[in-house]
């Protein structure tokens, strides 16, 4: 049995970690361990406080604010930040929240209108806990996936009670740490320069990010690792919490007056407020914990096999995926049917699979000023509409891809003018546009039924194989179609529409491969990888950078969620011209495409994109689902170096990057991972053979890199 309770202790076991808390006086659960896997609990590890057992429990005497915690909540004698919050219809804040009963079920209950992990050999225990007074319950939820390693936690608060009560704070999980010798780290950035990383020792008091954008945002990503200090990619311990939810959230660490670290995730309490009335329930999202004593390498694999086993679904989980060309960069808002096929048949003579038609198709699209709505072929870049151009297409041998951006509205469209009042805005107050543009308020029904109707209609129209989902701007003036008393839950309600409308247009066309992008990588989170496998990683292609943030985007994401494309030099972001060939080793980090004009290359470019293109068709599998290794960070030298190993360590791609040459450089030494040290393994390109423990232990001999921005891919192939 993965989940026990023996001694008043909940013991959830994994293959490699133990969970463990007990119900202090069978009343409140108070955290013991979580760490690698222990045989048992023992006497030794119980508290065992019976204290809380007296019926005369007072605050003053016996405080809960020393202990460790699984459900910390404010208004109790807990006087440090909680998970939750609730103000009682008499304006009161007081909470006492006390296990009632708890069940263990088989597999993983599902999240009414919220994407979450799928419970394929997943065991769950629920503790119900509740207020006596108010008569409101909370249910902690916990998941293990055993030979995962994983635990997910969540909560979901219902009012059995006779009175409207009000959710001020309800986060999904919190963990309390008995030591606070540790660092964390989280991923912040900004448009074209997403996730980088940022690693601190804790100090007292709270630290940590959160995002008030609604959504999970360029700025800041929903995961965090708690590490030792010394904890490297290989070594020491690194405990990993990733929210599964697109919106507003925060993730924090708050370290008490004893020194306790207690490590929170959830959606973000800032302008969140939740009516709950008599006979409701608010589930929260699922958070995803993964404990690693072999460094933060480990964590990353745990967490990229549970992605492609739970997270990603359908159709293109563990399936390859087509290599694409996409015509922004190539052609921006200026191309025509003419335009558009004669890339399209350069694709198809270097072995490209996919073609992608981005923004610009519809409406009167010429600038991003208008017809963000009117989702009708543009018959003057289309003259004979979307379902020819695709016709054409798919008639050279090509899938056809087209790109929406269901979720917004142009002010100059003629949605608008039908219905000025379908976007997020507050009467009397100005309409603040971003990219000329405003957003659709998804908590109206009919809004939502209008944007399924019509992203459903162009995708039957162009009888696509893919589809780009973009979203370019963020919520400002916030205010909904909803009552005074609950506005503030406009930002999750907007997150469960898009949940609402993603679920419904993926789920009619279980065939198609969608990616999801937000100006980049705005809003690459799990809960949008539940429903499309893939994300535009941010719209930074130039290779060095790529290097940067594909390199962080992989502390939780595999290359298989990841958008990487060849760009144009110079780069139109940077301006930096790095060679071809390192341009697309980077890119084959990711979920590989083009996004430049293929005809503006000279000959021997294009033979070598012919050769590229069958390197990675054969090696995408191990790229994507392979064991991954980042061997050099980018973010502290002059080096960025990765690879990936099949599962059975016979086969492994080391890719490595040199940014700026150096004169008189001494032959470098990269040390692999991941290998089998008993096995013999022939280099593909030289022939030449190397130890699996040799290059492990010795390193790989790197060729000398003569000029900036050099690449070199080494293909090991087990004797
Ligand atoms: C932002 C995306 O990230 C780009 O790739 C491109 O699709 C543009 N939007 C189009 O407007």
């Amino acid at each position: 049995m993965p989940i026990t309770f023996e001694s008043g202790c909940f013991h959830l076991k994994t293959a490699h970690t133990s969970y463990v808390f007990e119900l202090a006086g069978g009343k409140y659960p108070v955290h013991l361990y979580w760490g690698p896997s222990v045989r048992a609990v023992h006497d030794t590890m119980i508290r065992r406080l019976t204290r809380f057992t007296e019926e005369t429990f007072s605050l003053h005497e016996q405080s809960l604010d020393s202990l460790p915690l699984e459900c910390p909540v404010f208004g109790g004698s807990d006087l440090r930040p909680g998970m939750i919050h609730l103000i009682h219809s008499d304006g009161t804040h007081a909470l006492d929240l006390v296990y009632e009963s708890h069940e263990i079920l088989p597999g993983k209950p599902d999240i009414p209108g919220m994407p979450s992990a799928l419970g394929d050999g997943a065991e769950t225990l629920i503790i119900t806990l509740r207020d006596r007074l108010s008569n409101i319950s909370a249910d902690l939820l916990y998941t293990i996936w055993p030979d995962l390693d994983v635990l997910a936690r969540r909560i979901r608060i219902r009012n059995d009670g006779g009175n409207t009560a009000f959710i001020e704070q309800a986060m999904s999980v919190s963990v309390d740490f008995e030591a606070c010798d540790l660092d964390l780290l989280t991923l912040s950035g900004a448009w074209a320069r997403e996730r980088e990383p940022s690693r601190r020792p804790l100090y007292p008091g709270i630290q940590g990010v959160s995002t008030e954008r609604g959504a999970s945002s360029h700025q800041t990503s929903p995961f965090m690792v708690l590490l030792s200090h010394d904890t490297t990619e290989s070594s020491g311990n690194a405990y990993g919490f990733a929210l599964c939810y697109s919106g507003s959230f925060s993730a924090s660490v708050n370290v008490d007056q004893f020194g306790m670290a207690r490590a929170s995730m959830g959606i973000n309490p800032f302008n969140f407020r939740w009516k709950l009335t008599p006979g409701t329930v608010f589930d929260t999202p699922d958070a995803y914990l993964v404990f690693s004593d072999h460094g933060l390498g480990e964590m990353s694999r745990r967490y990229h096999t549970f992605i492609h086993r739970c997270i990603t679904r359908g159709t293109f989980a563990l399936a390859s995926r087509p290599l694409l060309i996409n015509n922004w960069e190539a052609t921006y808002f200026d191309f025509n049917e003419e335009k558009l096929l004669s890339l399209a048949r350069c694709a198809k003579e270097v072995g490209i699979d996919l073609f992608v038609l981005d923004d610009g198709w519809f409406g009167k699209r010429n600038t991003d000023h208008c017809s963000l709505g009117d989702w009708v072929d543009d018959l003057g870049k289309l003259p004979h509409g979307l379902r020819h151009l695709s016709d054409s297409i798919h008639e050279l041998g090509l899938k056809f891809g087209l790109w929406v951006e269901p979720e917004m509205i142009s002010p100059d469209s003629d949605l608008y003018r039908a219905h000025p009042d379908w976007c997020i805005h507050v009467e009397g107050r100005e309409r603040l546009e971003s990219r000329f543009q405003l957003v659709l308020d998804l908590t109206r029904k009919e809004v939502r039924d209008y944007i399924v109707t019509v992203i459903t209609d162009a995708l039957i129209r162009g009888n696509v194989d893919y589809v780009k989902w973009d979203m370019n701007r963020n919520i400002s003036m916030w205010g909904a179609a909803l009552p005074p008393d609950q506005q503030q839950e406009m930002g999750h309600r907007y997150i469960l529409g898009l949940y609402d409308i993603m679920t419904r247009i993926t789920g009619r066309f279980p065939h198609v491969l969608f990616e999801s992008c937000a100006g980049g990588g705005g809003r690459f989170d799990l809960g949008i990888l539940c429903l499309m496998p893939q994300t535009w990683c941010s719209d930074d292609t130039d290779a060095w950078m790529r290097c940067r943030i594909e390199s962080s985007t992989s502390l939780l994401f595999p290359p298989s969620a990841m958008g990487a494309h060849v760009s144009a030099v110079p780069n139109h972001q940077t301006g930096r011209l790095t060679p071809l060939a390192t341009r697309a080793a980077v890119a084959m980090c990711g979920t590989f495409g083009y996004e430049l004009d293929l005809q503006k290359l000279p000959p021997e470019e294009l033979e070598s994109i012919r050769e590229i293109n069958k390197r990675v068709h054969e090696w995408q599998r191990i790229l994507f689902y392979g064991d991954f290794y980042r061997l050099k960070n980018p973010y502290e030298s002059n080096e960025a170096a990765w690879m990936s190993v099949r599962s059975d360590r016979r086969e492994a791609i080391v890719t490595h990057v040199y940014a700026q040459a150096f004169p008189q450089q001494k032959p470098r030494l990269l040390r692999l991972a991941g290998l089998d040290p008993d096995l013999d393994y022939t280099d593909t390109e030289t022939g030449k053979v190397y130890g699996g423990d040799e290059l492990m232990q010795r390193g790989y001999p790197l060729s000398v890199a003569w000029n900036d921005y050099m690449a070199q891919q080494i293909h090991l192939i087990a004797i």
